[in-house]
């Protein structure tokens, strides 16, 4: 993979003001240039990108291959619990696309413990907080883009 795109969905240009207590005081440009500095060091050029519309995120996972990305990082935020519409996103793409989450949403609020998109991404990093992305660009490196992870990815499809 030698390029991978990082997409943060809504609220989270807030970062580092929004409720602090869950999600810490680091901003999204400090998240930005930790996992672009990751990624520098693991050779992958990393782009991030944050919009508060589902359809700009949808727009952006459908053109990711398009672009020449070999991976995707989504954090849905709040879209991770109830859009279906960026779901068949996900899974209409070949690229893969790995989700995370700063908080832990399964020790949350209930309603954030349930996840639309992690059925069909091939797997999800959640409560690390800034480090999940680096988890996230990492998961990507080691499915690799050659037969191995396709193999993983029709076996996922087929449901063994
Ligand atoms: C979040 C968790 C979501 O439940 C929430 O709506 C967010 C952030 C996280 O990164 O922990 O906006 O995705």
């Amino acid at each position: 993979m030698r390029a991978a795109l990082v997409l943060h969905g809504p609220n989270l240009n807030l970062l580092g003001t929004r409720e602090p207590a869950v999600y810490g005081r680091v901003s999204l440009t400090d998240v930005d240039r930790l996992v672009r500095e990751a990624g520098r060091r693991r050779g992958v050029r990393v782009e991030c990108r944050q919009s508060n519309v589902e359809g700009e995120l949808i727009n952006w996972l459908q053109g990711a291959a398009r672009e020449g990305f070999g991976g995707v990082v989504l954090n849905p935020g709040a879209f991770t619990h109830y859009s279906i519409a960026l779901r068949d996103a996900v899974s209409a793409i070949a690229v893969p696309v790995v989700e995370v989450h700063l908080s832990n949403i399964h020790g949350r609020e209930e309603f954030r413990r349930h996840s639309v998109i992690a059925a069909v991404a091939r797997g999800q990093i959640a409560g690390f907080g800034p480090q999940s992305y680096v988890l996230a660009l990492d998961a990507l490196l080691a499915l690799g883009d050659g037969r191995a992870g396709r193999a993983v990815n029709q076996r996922r499809r087929r449901g063994v």
